[in-house]
């Protein structure tokens, strides 16, 4: 018998459920009588034995739902070892409950914070395989993750769409882009969608070249532009304050505007003569169906965790290195972020079009 625990941690994103009906068909393809447990809303429902046993039907029909069946939570990891309100010892009830269901294996769907405790359950003695989520693609150790490319295809539309009507009245539009501290999301969508202006927080950004970017426009005789700005982007004169000092701004600027792109989008006003107008698509770009690619990556993710477990090969990230499906220990990718490096080839490419980064 092989008893598997299954949650989605974190932000959701399209294709938690194609990922972990990759793992379960694979599972139940074997010879071996699998059981499989789904901890519900993530961590939560493994420190308080919060679980369905779940049936192979469990995992029919779900690879084009997005969300998770499972339901999410974030349990922020620098509150993991911090005892619950109750003075519950989150770690140790975990492992509990990983006990008392005599699992051979915990899978774990999260993005960064949720892989620092998987590895931390591992370090404990459990037999954990993790698996690379988030909209946000800033996982070290894999190429890409999965919610990435479906979150591309709902942003970019999203600016798509935005382009018509910046057209029409002659508009400067700010869309702002999620991804956390990492710019993926933005670069990506933003090339995809032909924006002018692309400003990530890998490359802190002088609004003056920005502000100069859009007159270059305006005298070229284009009569809108698109600013794709990453909700973690931030200007130059911040980026290079001393640390309690650019904290100290953040907290200023975040009380006077709702977010990064209100504040460009109001000294762009400042500056310029032509109308200036924001759009967040926020939380849409994590929802929806996952779109194709997202599809084939989960189920391929998916069934390499199935294999892993099968073998019993445990403490691995399944990822995804140069298309194929590669284990990394959890030990490895842990704490780290994966971000753009500013003098990538893909960068040098948008800059070689024209597209303006603001530095
Ligand atoms: O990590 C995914 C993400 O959507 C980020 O891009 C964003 O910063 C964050 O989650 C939003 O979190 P929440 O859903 O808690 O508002």
């Amino acid at each position: 018998m092989l008893r598997v625990g299954m949650l989605t941690s974190g932000g959701d994103c399209q294709a938690l459920n194609a990922t972990m009906r990759g793992v379960a068909k694979t599972l139940y393809q074997s010879k071996e009588k699998v059981e499989i447990y789904g901890f519900l809303e993530g961590y939560r429902g493994l420190m308080y034995g919060n679980f369905r046993r779940m049936k192979p039907q469990d995992f029919s029909g779900i690879l084009t739902i997005g969300g998770t069946i499972l339901g999410t939570s974030r349990t922020p990891f620098k509150m993991i070892n911090e005892p619950d309100e109750n003075g519950l010892n989150k770690v140790e009830a975990m492992k509990k409950t990983y006990r008392d269901l005599n699992l051979d294996a915990l899978v774990v769907l999260g993005g960064n914070g949720s892989l620092k405790t998987a590895n931390l359950l591992a370090n404990e003695g459990l037999n954990v395989i993790g698996l690379p989520k988030t909209i946000d693609n800033d996982v070290w150790g894999t190429d890409v993750t999965f919610g990435f490319q479906s979150a591309i295809d709902v942003a970019t539309n999203a600016i798509d769409m935005i382009h018509t009507t910046a057209a029409s009245h002659g508009r400067v539009f700010v869309v702002e882009v999620m991804g956390h501290k990492v710019g993926w999301l933005t670069l990506y969508a933003g090339m995809a969608s032909g924006a002018d202006i692309i400003l990530i927080p890998e490359i802190p950004y002088d609004i003056n070249k920005v502000i100069g970017a859009l007159k270059e426009r305006t005298k070229a005789g284009k009569g809108f532009s698109i600013v794709a700005v990453a909700e973690g982007a931030i200007s130059k004169e911040v980026a290079d304050l001393p640390k309690k000092e650019k904290k100290a701004e953040l907290a200023a600027r975040a009380a006077k505007y709702p977010s990064v792109a209100y504040e460009v989008s109001a000294a762009i006003l400042e500056h310029g003569g032509q109308e200036v107008r924001v759009t967040v698509p926020g939380h849409m770009q994590r929802g929806g169906a996952p779109c194709a690619y997202d599809r084939v990556l989960s189920s391929r993710l998916g069934a390499a965790a199935g294999e892993l477990i099968l073998k019993r090969d445990f403490g691995h990230l399944v990822c995804m290195v140069n298309g194929e499906t590669t284990p990394v220990p959890l030990s490895e990718i842990a704490g780290k972020l994966k971000v753009i490096e500013p003098d990538c080839s893909m960068i040098r490419e948008a800059k070689a079009m024209g597209i303006c980064f603001g530095d």
